[in-house]
Formats: C-alpha cells, structure tokens, sequence
C-alpha cells in the first residue's frame, strides 16, 4: 500500500477481533517506525510497553482503564503503553556528539564542529536542561514517533484506536515503569471487525480555516487538482457517515457482546 492510501485508511478502530492475536512481528514493525522518527537533539524520549492480552499479567490488564470509551480495552489482543523518559534529556550531550559525528549537524572542517559543540552548543543546552525535560518539546517528538507506529499498523492491515487514562499513575505502576517517566497514550491494537472505512473519513474543521500563507487569516491556497490526486490516490476516502454505518455498529454490538449501548 502507498504512503497515501495508508493515510487515507488510518483511522480509529475501536471494534477489532478479540480473537486473533497480533503477531509480536507486526508490533515490532510499529517499534521500529517508532524508533527511527526525529526527536530534537536525537535524545529519544519514547519508549512503549505492548501488553498481549493472552500472555500479560492480571494486574496489567486490570489497571488498563480508559476516560472514555474504555470496553475497547476489554476485547483488544494488544495495548501499546506510550510513554516518555524524561531522564533521556540526561544524555543530550552525547547525542549531539553523535550527530556530529554522523555528519547530519553543521558543515567544516570537523574540529572546528567538535570545538563549537563543546564550548557553546552543549553549555548552552545543560543551561536549559531541567525546561527541556518539562512537558513541551518531547511530547511532539514522541507524537511523530506514535504516528509513524500508526501508520505502519495500518500499513500491516491492523487496526488501532487511541485512549486516554485517568489511571496514568497505576498503569505506569502495574508495569513497573519509573515513577519518573511520564505516561502519554494507550493505543488499541487488532484486526479489524469493521469495514476498514469504520463509517467514512471522520468529520475536519475546513482547510482555510486551519493553513495560512505569510499571514494569518489569509488561506494557504488549496487546488482542486491536489485534491483530485489525493483522491484518485485514496487518500481522500467518502465522507462519513455511510449510508450502512448505523447497521454496521448493530451488527458490531452483537457480534461482539457489548453490553451497554450508548457512547461509553
Ligand atoms: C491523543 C488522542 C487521544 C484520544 N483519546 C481517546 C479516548 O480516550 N477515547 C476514545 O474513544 N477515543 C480517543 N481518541 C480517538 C479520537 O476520538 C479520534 O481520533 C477522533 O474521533 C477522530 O477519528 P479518527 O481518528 O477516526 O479520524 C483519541 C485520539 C487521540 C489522537
């Protein structure tokens, strides 16, 4: 599948089949997308835990607990824990050596790369080190981390919905992660039970409203021939909701055995 088409199908899967694990290949695949995205300084704060629902101990499963929505946790094979080390920040110095090294920071001769980097670039970032391990930048290096994973899910043919917690602290406990790292996301994953449209391409805010050129208020222009490409492309999928959606989450309901109707 293209880049695109990918893009296109990405998009939450909260019904997924309780019985067909996922193959520890597939999550490693979504770790190893993960692993490679940017991160500032190349420090990597992501880190995750995948819990298998068949092999994972009680008090893992029973702490997983959801602000909303939270059965989707009940019938998934698989729950990626995302969560961020702060004390990553601890070894900027030397990832920023290793970025020198590796050629991918500055231009020059060399010595004079390795002399800046040791007199002002790594003072300079020790000087700002506690802010630097604060909640902000890390987190969105750790976003793109996430949605390369996601992509490469999809790619794979899974399915993947994203939940927050209001028991951070107890999941971070149950499996024994540090007391400093900070929790970010969990993240459903399966095979599909619904149609890989789950309903159509979920309702946006109009891109003139949310890009701009040079100034704000003025719309980044949008051709309609991009537009086109992306749909041909798949990008662009039909719109929800579609016209069988309703009899779809019926039909989801009772395969599925979910109990309580409504939104929760
Ligand atoms: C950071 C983040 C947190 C989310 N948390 C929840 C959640 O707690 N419960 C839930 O049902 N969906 C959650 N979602 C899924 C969103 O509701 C979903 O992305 C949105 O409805 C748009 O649908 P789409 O992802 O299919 O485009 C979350 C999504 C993101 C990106």
């Amino acid at each position: 599948m293209e880049l695109r088409e990918v893009i296109g199908r990405r998009r939450s899967i909260r019904f997924v089949r309780p019985y067909m694990p996922v193959e520890p290949e597939k999550i490693q695949m979504m770790f190893e997308a993960a692993r490679i995205a940017s991160h500032w300084g190349n420090v990597q704060t992501l880190r995750a835990i995948a819990i298998h629902r068949d092999t994972a101990p009680q008090e893992v499963l029973d702490n997983l607990t959801a602000m909303v929505v939270g059965w989707q946790l009940r019938i998934a094979p698989v729950v990626i824990i995302w969560y961020l080390d702060p004390d990553a920040v601890d070894d900027q110095a030397d990832s920023l050596r290793g970025l020198v090294k590796a050629g991918a920071l500055g231009f020059g001769p060399q010595e004079l790369k390795e002399k800046t980097l040791e007199e002002k670039m790594i003072p300079m970032f020790a000087s700002v080190q506690d802010f630097l391990k604060g909640p902000g930048l890390s987190e969105i290096d750790c976003g793109q981390g996430i949605a390369q994973a996601t992509l490469m899910a999809y790619e794979q043919g899974l399915g993947t919905c994203f939940l927050g917690s209001p028991n951070s602290e107890g999941i971070l406990r149950a499996c024994g992660i540090p007391e400093r790292c900070r929790m970010l996301l969990m993240q459903t994953v399966g095979y599909p039970a619904e149609h890989w449209e789950a309903g159509g391409q979920r309702p946006r805010l109009p891109f003139e409203d949310l890009f701009h050129k040079n100034e704000y208020g003025k719309p980044y222009p949008r051709s309609q021939d991009v537009i086109d490409e992306l749909t041909e492309d798949k990008m662009f999928t039909r719109p929800a909701p579609l016209p069988d959606r309703m009899d779809e989450l019926d039909y989801l309901q009772s395969a599925l055995n979910l109990q309580a109707p409504g939104l929760l």
